[in-house]
């Protein structure tokens, strides 16, 4: 995928030249020259190139038109340099307008840029690789940022996710309304840019017979010292360009105390937009926090920039010792000369915790990191390493991915969430049907399951999670997403029946299964802790458990475990029946969110309620109806004790909802929600092409500039338009027995059409309304049959099937092959 690094790297600094080029890049569609970034574009013609000119027409500005992701190239025909270009990325066009585009990203390394800027220096005609992977965007800028021009013959990304094409995937769905066709790829493009192959997503360290050599990212932390104090973390570096960064007291999936050392910043190496207000030549930068810019939710203390009193140059070896005593008391030594001896509480920052260390400059910097040493305060030597040898990429927690994986977000949260994966099992098995993603996701959170069951609910890419459980444990919180951990297992198996998978990794799901029924709560029957879903003692988790439960019976059944099939199903009719004593509030007609808060309720509550089985069609009815009451716009908020002003709205709880309402014919609540949630996802003002992490009601992005625009997450429409508007289902695991229950009404579409890859082939439907006439096609696989099943409000005069005439009422029996059933309406 990506040339490896050579001797020449270390001449040219980012420059990377590749000789191989691929037609399969990602090719951006539209352009437009000027001044600044434009959202009005122009088609790009490929081969078109495209003049770059300081004195005119310094920026270009490119609409891939939907997500896509990998590592940035520049194929350059001309320059009158050298010149300097500056280049972003970002989800939403408004991005490029900013200093940082959309990022940085400090949440977490994720094997890709933490920054959505960077520069280059372009020296000669040829092409330039970025050494990072940028995860996902629609837009890209390029500026030239110094006197002089270049052209530009070729603008892409080198791919590190499968290019496929939204149009022909292998499951499909359109229909009649353009804007749903818009909706239903918004999960199809989340997948397609947040999940990829095993080893895709290469190191972003190297290892040198130096040291590590490390370009600008977030750093670490390692594995060791996660409940270390008091420690003297000593390394050398050798800056290669701008400056060299690390952290200490940095907990493994929190913020730490972050670092910089900037070096004097001499002409030949730095580049002319180099922030020296944020990174000052010979200085220290000191940050607690997040990062050293906030980033929305990423809060960071910026502690200040401090002048050291050596002369920083780069090409040099240091030696940089850093000293944080009581959390507070910040010394830092280069080459045994004192330059920095701060309390971090006299600037306001309060007592960090334990933890461990890391490495990682800023943005556009690189530098050589090797022998590192850790020693108490009493003097033992408590870590010692040169840093030459691989086995650092998986300790630092940079080793490239060694599963098929699904990212929470492509750009943003590049780690492998338990509980967000409950949606993008479903799109995945509706739109691009990998399951090996599904499964290797599967595998990789199944590999960090502790002995007493519990999976971490979002491990990251970079480290060994199954030789780290004990140091990952801090990733053990929200016990929810051990339910929704095991719904998504389920809820791909009934999918996809592919029952050797499943053999392997029952015992796992079961051991979960086992944690998880440990905390029923003997007074209640309900389920004792709290979580993403709700409350302890409430509905939405002790539901979700419900049918949790019950779809690891049918797993149970289909593995031939009748024992565990019926301990779950009891299990599930005793917490069922808890639910409808302590839950059902009679008075409100509604589920309530606990126990001890019981006229509050929520969209999980409800949702959960009626996919579980748990409402009865009357309950499940006046539970919706309630659902007006939490209506904003674009649509409901999570709690009724929410503030209205401030809520945003979530596409992750609303597409429980989605599901539920459609399953309980509710098609007013879905039809709300596609037409205005998931519409707001397509407006070409914010629009990635994919779903989004949370929408404002002023139907913008909800968390501005850092919404992840490519969650799976918010994809829920993809596959209920096909499961539940097109109306393909699995009746029994991976679709031998289907039903197809189409929803006729309720949409205003005339027609629908859709298809699923199944384990037997592909199963397909088209329905088409006429003038009191509906015809359905339906081709199914070799080896399986079902029901065509109408709705009980429509008159039915007369069934044709393949132009035969059939007595039966709304259920039609159907073989494989291919069927036409004309059905005259009365
Ligand atoms: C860009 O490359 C030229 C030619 O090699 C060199 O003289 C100049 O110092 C470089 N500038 C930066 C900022 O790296
Ligand atoms: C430089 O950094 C400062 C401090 O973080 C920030 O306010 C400013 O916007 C940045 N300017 C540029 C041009 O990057
Ligand atoms: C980030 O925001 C917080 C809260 O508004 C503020 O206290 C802090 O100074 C900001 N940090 C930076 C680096 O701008
Ligand atoms: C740093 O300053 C503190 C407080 O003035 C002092 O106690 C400590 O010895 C100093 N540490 C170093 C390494 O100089
Ligand atoms: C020095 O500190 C380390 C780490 O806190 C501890 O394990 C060790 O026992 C101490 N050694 C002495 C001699 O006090
Ligand atoms: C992770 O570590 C375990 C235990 O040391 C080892 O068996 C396994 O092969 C490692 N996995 C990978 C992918 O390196
Ligand atoms: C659940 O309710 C029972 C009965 O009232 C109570 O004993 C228990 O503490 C509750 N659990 C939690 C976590 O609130
Ligand atoms: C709600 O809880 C309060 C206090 O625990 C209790 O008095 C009341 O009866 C409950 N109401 C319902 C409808 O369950
Ligand atoms: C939804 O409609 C179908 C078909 O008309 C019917 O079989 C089912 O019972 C209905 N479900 C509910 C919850 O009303
Ligand atoms: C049609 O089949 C569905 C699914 O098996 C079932 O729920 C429904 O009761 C059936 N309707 C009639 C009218 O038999």
């Amino acid at each position: 995928m990506r040339a490896l690094a050579t001797g020449k790297l270390f001449l040219v600094g980012t420059l990377l030249a590749v000789c191989n080029a691929s037609t399969d890049n990602f090719l951006p569609q539209r352009y437009q020259l000027g001044t600044k970034p434009s959202i009005t574009t122009k088609p790009l013609q490929t081969g078109q190139s495209v003049t770059l000119d300081f004195d005119k027409n310094s920026v270009v500005t490119l609409d891939y038109g939907y997500e896509v992701a990998g590592f940035p190239y520049f194929q350059i025909s001309d320059v009158k340099g050298p010149v300097q270009i500056e280049v972003k990325y970002t989800e939403q066009f408004d991005g490029l307008n900013h200093v940082w585009a959309d990022g940085p990203y400090y949440f977490t390394n994720g094997l890709s840029n933490s920054f959505r800027v960077e520069t280059f220096n372009i020296t000669e005609p040829g092409k330039v690789e970025s050494y990072f992977i940028q995860g996902g965007q629609r837009w890209q800028s390029i500026k030239v940022l110094t006197k002089g021009h270049i052209t530009l013959t070729g603008v892409g990304f080198v791919p590190t996710i499968d290019r496929v094409d939204l149009d022909n995937l292998p499951s499909t769905f359109t229909c009649s309304n353009p804007t749903y066709n818009e909706i239903w790829k918004l999960g199809a493009n989340a997948v397609a840019a947040a999940c990829f192959d095993a080893n895709s997503q290469p190191s972003t360290w190297e290892v040198t017979e130096e040291g590590a050599y490390i370009r600008g990212q977030k750093p670490g932390p390692g594995v060791n010292g996660m409940d270390w104090t008091d420690y003297t973390m000593t390394f050398s570096s050798r800056i290669v360009r701008g400056g060299t960064g690390w952290s200490v007291s940095q907990p493994i999936s929190e913020s730490g105390l972050l670092l910089l050392l900037i070096s004097n910043l001499p002409d030949e190496t730095t580049f002319v937009n180099t922030n020296k207000t944020l990174t000052p030549p010979n200085s220290i930068v000191v940050a607690s926090g997040w990062g050293f810019v906030n980033q929305t939710t990423l809060d960071s203390q910026l502690v200040g920039s401090f002048p050291v009193s050596v002369d920083i140059k780069e090409g040099e070896w240091y030696k940089i010792s850093t000293t944080l005593l009581s959390g507070s008391q910040l010394s830092i030594d280069i080459d045994g000369t004192p330059v920095l001896n701060i309390s971090l509480a006299d600037y306001g920052v309060s007592a960090l915790s334990a933890g461990g260390w890391g490495f990682g400059p800023y943005q556009d910097q690189i530098a050589l990191v090797k022998d590192v040493t850790v020693h108490a305060s009493n003097g033992t030597l408590l870590y010692e390493n040169g840093m030459r040898s691989s086995s650092i990429l998986s300790e630092y927690g940079v080793r490239q991915n060694t599963e098929a994986l699904c990212m929470d977000g492509a750009k943003r949260d590049r780690l492998v969430w338990l509980g967000d994966f409950f949606h993008t099992s479903k799109v995945l098995t509706s739109s691009t049907s990998r399951w090996d993603y599904a499964q290797g996701t599967l595998n990789y959170l199944l590999d960090t399951q502790l002995p007493n069951g519990l999976v971490s609910i979002a491990p990251q890419m970079g480290y060994n999670t199954s030789s780290l459980k004990e140091v990952l444990y801090s990733y053990y919180g929200l016990n929810d997403y051990q339910i929704l951990g095991v719904l998504s297992f389920t809820g791909f198996f009934l999918r996809s029946g592919d029952l050797a998978w499943a053999k392997s990794v029952w015992p796992s799901i079961q051991r979960q299964i086992s944690w998880i029924l440990g905390e029923i709560d003997s007074n209640t029957q309900l389920v004792s802790f709290s979580g993403f879903l709700g409350d302890a003692n409430g509905t939405a988790i002790s539901a979700a458990l419900v049918q949790g439960l019950k779809e690891a019976a049918v797993v149970a059944d289909a593995l031939d475990d009748a024992k565990s099939a019926q301990t779950y199903r009891d299990t599930a009719t005793k917490i069922s029946k808890a639910i409808n004593e302590l839950l059902w509030n009679d008075e409100l007609g509604v589920y309530v969110r606990s126990t001890s808060s019981n006229t509050s309720y929520g969209v999980a509550d409800i949702a959960f309620a009626i996919s579980s089985g748990v409402a009865s069609e009357e309950r499940a009815a006046s539970s919706l109806a309630k659902v007006a009451e939490l209506k904003l716009t674009p649509g409901y908020k999570d709690v009724s004790t929410t503030d209205s002003s401030s809520a945003d709205i979530s596409p992750n709880t609303n597409g429980f909802l989605l599901a539920a309402a459609m399953e309980a014919n509710d098609t007013s609540i879905a039809k709300y929600l596609l037409d205005n949630l998931w519409t707001a996802m397509t407006n070409d003002k914010y629009s990635s092409g994919a779903s989004w992490e949370y929408v404002a009601q002023d139907l913008s992005p909800g968390l501005s500039l850092f919404t992840s625009q490519s969650h799976p997450w918010g994809g829920a429409p993809t596959y209920v338009l096909t499961e539940h508007v097109a109306g393909i289902r699995a009746v029994t695991p991976g679709h031998r027995s289907w039903i197809i229950q189409p929803a006729i009404s309720g949409f205003d579409l005339d027609w629908v059409a859709a298809s699923v890859k199944t384990q037997y082939g592909q199963l397909s439907v088209k329905w088409e309304l006429g003038n009191k006439m509906l015809t359905v096609d339906v081709t199914a696989p070799r080896g399986t049959s079902g029901i065509l099943s109408l709705p009980s409000s429509i008159q039915i005069k007369a069934i044709k099937v393949n132009g035969h005439k059939v007595t039966s009422g709304h259920n039609i029996s159907l073989q494989s092959g291919s069927s036409v059933v004309t059905i005259q309406l009365g």
